[in-house]
């Protein structure tokens, strides 16, 4: 609309908006370029947006995804969702509220639920109600959360979402302002496209196409999840509405409604397991030889009937410490910068709580122009520390508790009992590990204190099991150093790897 001076604002700020919308759609340009429509992309996508900056989001399919990763959302997750106004994506999802865990350790059970979230100051009755109020998680189908997220950042009027691959970062070459200007990409598998941005996020995933280029550390995988989708109504989970871990003989299992009718089981198979390998069977017969025994009897038939009917998928579970970004114009977030075991299901809650941080050091006020890369690095390096209390406590745990869930030598199995030992004491034994686990917790310290808790247990217990005179033999006490050194080598390098930039 051309010259119409006395009009309110309303037109001329649609007119900003039309020319941003324009300049993404025609000229491909944008403040954000984000590589990636998954967890992370599509949040940060909002985020930004909210804030008025204008932002083109690239996912090579907006097909809704059929993955068995990213199922079970920690309250500190549905938190930082909320934070982010984007809590409605977990409706009409046929999401199933998780009010914590219940582990099975050689068919013995303990419940382990969610602590309370911390409390809001509040006057009487009021205050006695948000006491009582226990912090929630939710378990749902992954394609449909990521649906939810994608229709949030398509509806924004900032946002501009094209179906595309990427295929390359472009790198400037004047020498004034290096490093990354935008992407290649390729429509259709024939049309080459190039988008512009000031930011390039690059979140495409675990098996990041451009995180060998602009990182040093490469992730690292000694097991393999593999899923099945079981029927849920003639077989119910012993405890609703928690996640099951099952302890056993041989690695972790997993099982946990994702919607009415359907519950997944995750199934953890190390790395060369003889009886997994082609020549003892293959995997359908180690679900049915190894695995099947362990599971709860109610869940057997329904278990059973998964592996006849076949549809194995499987997921490398990765480790990947982060690393500080150092490349102007570049971000790598979610997991093509930083992963962790899925035992404990941690990978949506640091995403998305990652968005929440990324969203205020990057926030207008203190980053006015995003073209200040110099100002970005040093607040992506802010990123890198600030986000430690949260992610470090989840990165280590799920790294730690792997470890001792599917113990492999004598030490671990010890451990792996005390921990358990630990959970049936209740109180603070369960609160603190679950709050950590949950992301609410947020103090490396209280991870630190109840590690090396289980590893005194441990060895009380290896020490009761001997008896008076037993216990102070010199073998006695031989295996309780073993016990303490071994929990020491399974925390420290993780701790380690955190201290990097
Ligand atoms: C077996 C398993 C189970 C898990 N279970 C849980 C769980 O219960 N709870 C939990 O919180 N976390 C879980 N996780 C971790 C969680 O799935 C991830 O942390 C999370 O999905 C990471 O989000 P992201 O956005 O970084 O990556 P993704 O969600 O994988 O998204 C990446 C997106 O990028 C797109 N993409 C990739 N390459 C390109 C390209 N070149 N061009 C354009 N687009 C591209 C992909 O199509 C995809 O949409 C699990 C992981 C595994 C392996
Ligand atoms: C979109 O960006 C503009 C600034 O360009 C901002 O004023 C507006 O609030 C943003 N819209 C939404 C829905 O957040």
């Amino acid at each position: 609309m051309p010259l119409i001076l006395d009009t309110p604002s309303e037109s001329s700020i649609e007119s900003v908006y039309d020319i941003h919308e324009e300049r993404r759609r025609l000229h491909h340009d944008a403040d954000v370029v984000v590589v990636g429509a998954g967890v992370l992309g599509s949040a940060l996508a909002v985020a930004f947006a909210d804030q008025g900056r204008s932002v083109i989001l690239l996912e090579k399919s907006l097909k809704e995804p059929d993955r068995i990763v990213g199922e079970l959302l920690q309250p500190g997750g549905v938190q930082a969702l909320e934070k982010l106004g984007l809590r409605h994506c977990l409706d009409d999802i046929d999401a199933i509220t998780v009010k914590g865990y219940g582990v099975f350790y050689y068919g013995k059970a303990v419940e382990i639920p969610y602590p309370s979230n911390a409390v809001e100051q509040s006057e009487g009755n009021e205050k006695l109600n948000k006491i009582s109020k226990r912090a929630e998680g939710r378990s749902f189908h992954h394609g449909r959360f990521i649906s939810k997220l994608r229709a949030a950042a398509l509806s924004h009027p900032n946002i501009t979402v094209f179906e595309t691959e990427v295929t390359s970062l472009v790198t400037s070459n004047s020498e004034r302002t290096p490093g990354i200007i935008g992407v290649q990409t390729l429509t259709k598998k024939v049309q080459q496209d190039y988008f512009f941005g000031s930011l390039t996020v690059v979140a495409d995933g675990y098996n990041s196409k451009f995180r060998k280029q602009y990182s040093t550390v490469t992730p690292i995988s000694k097991s393999k999840f593999w899923g099945l989708e079981l029927h849920h109504d003639s077989c119910p989970l012993p405890m609703p509405n928690h996640g099951h871990v099952i302890l056993s003989e041989v690695a972790p299992i997993l099982l946990y409604q994702i919607g009415s009718h359907e519950t997944r089981a995750l199934i953890d198979i190390p790395e060369n397991t003889p009886s997994a390998s082609v020549a003892a069977g293959g995997v359908k017969n180690y679900l049915t030889n190894a695995v099947l025994p362990n599971i709860p009897s109610s869940v057997r038939p329904s278990f059973q009937a998964a592996i006849e009917a076949g549809h194995l998928r499987s997921m490398p579970n990765s480790f990947l410490p982060p690393t500080v970004n150092r490349t102007p114009g570049l971000a790598l977030l979610g997991d093509a910068l930083n992963m962790r075991h899925p035992l404990t299901g941690g990978g949506m809650t640091v995403a998305l709580n990652d968005v929440v941080l990324i969203k205020s050091l990057l926030s207008p006020e203190t980053v006015p122009d995003l073209d200040d890369a110099t100002l970005v690095l040093r607040q992506l390096r802010a990123f890198h520390w600030q986000r430690k209390n949260l992610t470090a406590v989840i990165n280590i745990l799920a790294q730690a508790l792997y470890s001792l869930f599917a113990a492999d030598d004598k030490q671990l199995k010890y451990l792996q009992r005390g921990c358990f030992r630990y959970f049936q004491l209740g109180g603070n034994c369960i609160d603190g590990p679950v709050g950590l686990l949950a992301g609410i917790i947020r103090q490396p310290l209280v991870l630190f204190y109840h590690f090396f808790s289980v590893a005194f247990l441990s060895i009380w217990v290896m020490l009761c099991e001997q008896g008076v005179v037993g216990a102070l033999t010199g073998w006695s006490a031989v295996q309780g150093v073993l016990i303490f050194y071994k929990a020491c080598v399974v925390l420290f390098p993780y701790i380690w790897a955190e201290c990097q930039s």
